[in-house]
Formats: C-alpha cells, sequence, structure tokens
C-alpha cells in the first residue's frame, strides 16, 4: 500500500527557517582555509578544562552527590544552583536579594539562555502579536519569534542602544492603528549587543521601565532582558540591568547565561521572572524537558560555590580584552584609509560591527562576501541578517534594512588569526571601493 504523498507539517513548522547560521557553517566547511571573523564560538584556548575538572572530582568523590547528580533533576532546575545565583545575581547587581525581589522562585535554569528565551516567547506570544526590537539585534531571537508567528517591529537605535524617542513614537503609531492591544513585549540586549557591541544607556535602562508601565493600558507590556554577554565587560564594572530598575518584577524578565562566561557545553543559562511567568515557563519546560541536564547545573554550582567561576571570568576578561584590542587595532592598521568605513568600539562581548559605504552590499549573494570567502579566505556575518522583517506590513514599506555592514567577532580566532583576518578583509573592501 502506497502512503500518501504529503506529510502535514504544523503551521509553526512553515513558520520556522533554516538559520543563515547553518549557510555560515557549511560555507566554512566548504571552503577550508577560509579564516573565520563569523563563527559565534567562544575562545578555545580559554575554556576551563581545570576548573571543570576540580569541580568534577569533587562532585564524584562523593558517591552519594556523584549518584545526585547523575539522576534526573527538577524541572526549575537544582535548588543548591538556584541558591548560588541568587547571591550571583546580587554581586552583579550591588543590592541584596530582598532589594531586587528575587527569592529562589523567581529563577528558572534552563538549557542556555536560548531556552529561556524560547519559553518565554512560547508561553506569551500568540500569532500575531507585537515583539518590539532593537535594530540590528540578536538573529537566533528575531527566528524564534518569526516561528511563533510574532510580528517583530524594529526600533531604531543609535550609539546609546535603542532609541526611548522612537520606541514611544512607534508605541504611539500602533496605538492610533488600533494595534496596542497586541503589543506584548520589548526584547533588549542592554550589554554589548550581538551584533552591534552597544550597551544600553544607564539612563534607558529606567526609561525603558518607565514607558513600558505607561502603555501597559491595555494589557502588561513585557521587557525581555537578554543579558547574555554581561560579564564580558572589558572596561568597567558590570551594569546595572534594567531589571534592577524594576524592583517589583512586574515589568521585565531577565534572563543570563554560562555558555560566554564559563561553558557552552555545559549550555546552563537562567531566567528571571514575577511568580505567574515563571508557573507558566515552569509548566511549558515540564511538558518540554522536565528539567536542564542536572549534571551541567551540579558543576556550575559547584564552581560557583568554590569561587572558581570568579577566578575565571576574571582570566577570561583580560584574554577577551587583549583580542578585542586587537581587532580595533588591526582595524585602524586595514581600514582607515578606507573611504566610509567606520566600526563600534565595543566595551565589552564580542563583537565588532563594521560599517561600509552604502554602495558596498555585504550579504551572502554580494560581490564583497563571495570575494571574500572565494578569494582573500575570510569570513564575516553579514549585517542584513540582523534587521527584523515586519510582516504586518508590505515588502515596500519595510523600514531600510541596512545591507552595509558586517559583524566580526574576535571571539575564536587568536590575535595572529584576527591580524590576518582583518588584512584579508580590507582588501576584499578595497577591492569593491
Ligand atoms: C544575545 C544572545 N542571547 C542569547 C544567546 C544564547 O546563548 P546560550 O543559549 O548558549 O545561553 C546568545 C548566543 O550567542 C546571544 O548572542
Amino acid at each position: 500500500m502506497s502512503l500518501p504523498s504529503q506529510i502535514s507539517f504544523s503551521k509553526k513548522r512553515t513558520w520556522s527557517h533554516d538559520l543563515p547560521i547553518s549557510f555560515l557553517m557549511q560555507q566554512g566547511v566548504e571552503n577550508p582555509g577560509v579564516l573565520s571573523l563569523a563563527a559565534g564560538l567562544v575562545d578555545q584556548g580559554s575554556l576551563p578544562v581545570d576548573s571543570t575538572r576540580k569541580a568534577l572530582e569533587a562532585l564524584f568523590a562523593d558517591p552519594k552527590t556523584g549518584r545526585e547528580a547523575l539522576q534526573y533533576g527538577t524541572t526549575a532546575g537544582s535548588l543548591a544552583l538556584r541558591t548560588l545565583l541568587l547571591s550571583h545575581l546580587s554581586n552583579l547587581e550591588q543590592k541584596s536579594a530582598d532589594e531586587l525581589g528575587i527569592t529562589v522562585d523567581n529563577i528558572i535554569v534552563t538549557t542556555g539562555s536560548q531556552q529561556f528565551l524560547s519559553l518565554a516567547g512560547e508561553v506569551l506570544l500568540d500569532p500575531g502579536d507585537i515583539c518590539l526590537v532593537a535594530a540590528p539585534t540578536y538573529f537566533v531571537f528575531l527566528g524564534v519569534l518569526q516561528g511563533l508567528g510574532a510580528r517583530i517591529i524594529s526600533v531604531e537605535t543609535d550609539e546609546f542602544g535603542m532609541r526611548m524617542d522612537a520606541l514611544e513614537s512607534t508605541l504611539e503609531m500602533l496605538e492610533s492603528q488600533g494595534e496596542l492591544a497586541k503589543v506584548k513585549m520589548i526584547y533588549l540586549v542592554s550589554d554589548y549587543e550581538n551584533p552591534s557591541g552597544l550597551s544600553l544607556s544607564i539612563d534607558r535602562r529606567r526609561q525603558v521601565v518607565e514607558i513600558a508601565r505607561k502603555w501597559s493600558r491595555m494589557q502588561r507590556i513585557l521587557i525581555l532582558e537578554d543579558l547574555a554577554y554581561r560579564e564580558l565587560c572589558y572596561d568597567g564594572p558590570v551594569a546595572p540591568s534594567i531589571r534592577s530598575f524594576d524592583p517589583t518584577g512586574e515589568t521585565v524578565i531577565l534572563t543570563q547565561t554560562f555558555s560566554k562566561s564559563f561553558s557552552p557545553g555545559l549550555r546552563v543559562g537562567f531566567g528571571v521572572a514575577s511568580p505567574e511567568i515563571c508557573a507558566a515557563i515552569r509548566d511549558k519546560k515540564g511538558n518540554d524537558d522536565f528539567g536542564s541536564t542536572n549534571l551541567s547545573q551540579h558543576i556550575l554550582a559547584r564552581v560557583l560555590d568554590d569561587k572558581l567561576y570568579y577566578e575565571h571570568v576574571e582570566q577570561l576578561r583580560s584574554v577577551y580584552r587583549e583580542k578585542r584590542d586587537c581587532m580595533l587595532d588591526a582595524a585602524d592598521a586595514c581600514f582607515s584609509d578606507i573611504p566610509g568605513v567606520h566600526w563600534v568600539h565595543p566595551n565589552g562581548g564580542l563583537y565588532v560591527w563594521m560599517t561600509l559605504p552604502e554602495s558596498i552590499e555585504t550579504g551572502f549573494q554580494s560581490p564583497l562576501f563571495q570575494r571574500a570567502v572565494h578569494e582573500d579566505k575570510v569570513m564575516y556575518v553579514p549585517g542584513e541578517l540582523f534587521y527584523a522583517f515586519d510582516q504586518g506590513i508590505s515588502a515596500e514599506e519595510q523600514p531600510a534594512i541596512q545591507k552595509n555592514h558586517m559583524r566580526l567577532t574576535f571571539g575564536v580566532q587568536n590575535p595572529e588569526g584576527i591580524r590576518e583576518g582583518m588584512k584579508r578583509l580590507s582588501n576584499a573592501v578595497k577591492s569593491l571601493s
């Protein structure tokens, strides 16, 4: 008997698309010898092998703790880890857990912060609901929003992050169009945004909470604050989060990760939210996996408790500071004589955002990308991937998706690779200038 020819996929399936990152990885594989300034991996050499080994040895020295770590955990995550996360957060914010209005019950441990972002989207957004985002912003979350059928509206940014006047005028416009009731969320990467490396100024962190509250007339507008790069700060202390300006925790949901500051292989992240939102996320997570990898959580709890984590973060900051400086020096040396080229000097994170003259497009099919990969043997991430497409308006009405930027990362290459990569890239750009 022959099977019916078509598989009837769900609507959600049709809204999810292959991420451009798969194409980038394929390019890397198909073009050996290409130096990647694109890959979003962390520095290989500084991954915490010693600290992790010590934590594992301590964990397995006692069969009882070893067995606990090898057993299933709970949906919300290890209580020991969540207790340590409370002091970790109050350390970062320089405020007590009481002042922050957070208890262990407000914390959910997830498989990276990506899972938390995805769960938050799932429990809060119906198809057609609106999420406001910065332009540009983290493209994987744009993919999550698209996959949920949400409408994504970009808000302009400047050197201090999302512009609050632009946010207010977007909300005014949506109100005049009768769409305010659909606005559910504002997504912000407050520290060292992926891709721009820019941070939201402290004033704006306070203001955005006020704006979200002021416009929460039809339903609550929540801020989803993604602090993935928070601890990778190279020029000053860790900044207070948007969440720290919302002591009742009614408006801001925060998520952080240990992927960048410790190890993405362990893939431990967490989120902080109000009791109602935590309950919704726990219920959804219960259906998805009823708890993230318990062993990873036990390792993280050990390294936090034994302070191995904090020593590691200090070392990591100096490794990345040097690599960031190396990329900026190489940019000065190789690009400063090309007219119309400029770039952001990030104070943290992993990325340098470079702008080319408008006449030089950077997309996968552009002459620049083709030339860079096939002739100069260097790869970057095209900036246009970080701009949202608003499904609520026609293709012609889309606010300009900028096509002349590149995201460069100093995460993976060593200083020599960074210098060589920047030289190769400048050759490609010069060939088109
Ligand atoms: C801005 C941002 N948020 C979240 C994540 C997710 O990281 P993870 O799931 O490993 O915590 C990333 C990863 O690159 C990121 O760049």
